[in-house]
């Protein structure tokens, strides 16, 4: 075996051992009556021996928590990392110029968490010093080392509350230096894209590129207080994680996000405004266009038929709650023009009715007529029904082509400021198109708005 275990000298006694089971029952009493305990447990050192042929070239050192599952996967990374070394050093170990030095810190050492940032700096003769952070959080009561994602009950919910923490934020944070474009890819953030975190006793502090600026910078730290997102944080993770602040951060942070930011619809003063309006719906395929929406703060106008609103309640539901426009397409899409005057409002008037009854209440201002057919009674029973004729100006035949690459394409090539665009929710193939469009459009200064609003 490579490694054996020199334990520091602060390794404990058993009368040491029964002081500390005298001071975990005395520190329960203490957390009982809202007392900080005065240091249950105390991390000791310890540092990796290596067989003697490589022992020069290390100076690996990891903390005992004296929690057993913890500590056994402190102890392996410490070796894993000075496995790795071992073999990228091969025959050059009697240079002691070729050096691994692993150091550590313990930021946060709560009683829901502990955070240990690791510092590997590895020495070679022939290449710069190379110096690397870790970040490893583990759970207390399992011993679990946590992904991101564990301290949340909603993952999606998180996303999208940290991709509008990051927008708000360094969407109007000048030390950025962010384009239009990139700004927008920062409500496209995934919680993938978080590198890295820690937890600390009332906030944490994630690692990420939040704009894709891989190329051009590293990760930025974001240290995010946990009133912030609270309600998302599961139960296990409170807003005040108390314990010991046994070593500063290594590194500080780079932005303090103490509260929700203000929030900004992208373009809001651009003046250049376009309209997407999808008709024939809803269908199965609506909820991810809305998804798309949402994500990227943008309104759209839904022309719905009046036969799918009850089936389709719910989405209509969630169109009124998240801001779009409701629109009447007619109760079965009859050519309104080869129709009677009480056969048409028949068509306007049952759709109305059922989009009042499906939304509790919403009552749409425009009629599309199905094909755009209209003539002088149509408009006129229109009028009637209080509702405005709405026409569009670009058709990429969604319906006909079903392909999203040709609809997108026709759609991007046409676009002008004040153009209300013809879809059809109804197409696997039409809604794909719409979630690329949107973000697209946004990068290019349009707002996405009603068909009311334009
Ligand atoms: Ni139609």
């Amino acid at each position: 075996m490579l490694h054996t275990l020199r334990r520091h000298p602060r390794e404990w006694s058993p009368t040491a051992w029964f002081i500390v089971v005298g001071g975990l029952l005395l520190g329960g009493v203490l957390v009982a009556l809202g007392v900080q305990p005065p240091g249950v447990l105390s991390p000791s050192n310890a540092q990796l021996v290596a067989e003697p042929d490589i022992s020069q070239n290390l100076d690996v050192n990891y903390p005992i928590l004296h929690i057993e599952n913890i500590d056994a996967q402190l102890k392996a990374f410490a070796e894993k990392q000075t496995d790795k070394f071992t073999r990228t050093i091969k025959d050059k170990r009697s240079d002691p110029r070729n050096k691994l030095t692993l150091s550590y810190t313990i930021p946060h050492f709560g009683e829901e968490t502990i955070s240990v940032v690791f510092t590997a700096t590895k020495e070679m003769i022939d290449k710069k010093p190379v110096m690397t952070h870790y970040r490893l959080v583990f759970d207390v009561a399992s011993g679990k080392k946590l992904a991101f994602g564990d301290l949340f009950n909603d993952t999606n919910g998180v996303r999208q509350v940290l991709a509008d923490i990051l927008y708000d934020y360094f969407s109007v944070n000048q030390e950025m230096h962010l384009s239009s474009a990139q700004q927008i890819d920062l409500l496209n953030f995934e919680l993938s894209d978080v590198r890295d975190f820690l937890v600390y006793e009332d906030s944490i502090v994630l690692y990420c590129n939040p704009a894709n600026l891989a190329k051009k910078a590293a990760s930025k730290s974001v240290q995010i207080q946990k009133t912030v997102i609270h309600p998302l944080l599961k139960d296990s993770y409170s807003q005040n994680d108390v314990g010991r602040k046994l070593d500063a951060l290594p590194e500080g942070v780079d932005f303090a996000i103490a509260a929700l930011p203000a929030r900004h619809t992208p373009n809001a003063n651009s003046g250049k405004k376009i309209a997407l309006t999808f008709d024939d719906g809803p269908s199965e395929y609506t909820p991810q266009l809305l998804d798309a929406l949402a994500r990227y703060r943008s309104k759209a106008t839904f022309y719905v038929l009046g036969h799918l609103a009850q089936p389709y309640a719910g989405h209509l539901q969630r169109m009124v709650k998240e801001g779009h426009e409701i629109g009447n397409h007619t109760w079965l899409h009859p050519n309104l023009t080869l129709l009677n005057g009480e056969q048409i409002d028949q068509q306007v008037g049952d759709t109305q009715r059922a989009i009042q009854q499906a939304t509790g209440g919403y009552t749409p201002r425009t009629l599309r007529p199905p094909y755009g057919a209209v003539d002088a009674e149509v408009v006129e029973k229109a009028r009637a029904n209080e509702l405005e004729i709405v026409m569009w100006n670009v058709d990429p035949n969604d319906w006909q082509v079903k392909d999203s690459q040709t609809i997108h394409d026709h759609i991007m090539s046409a676009v002008a400021s004040g153009q209300v665009i013809l879809l059809h929710d109804i197409y696997g193939s039409s809604v794909d198109a719409a979630i690329r469009i949107i973000p697209e459009l946004l990068k290019q200064g349009y707002q996405l708005v009603t068909v009311s609003d334009l």
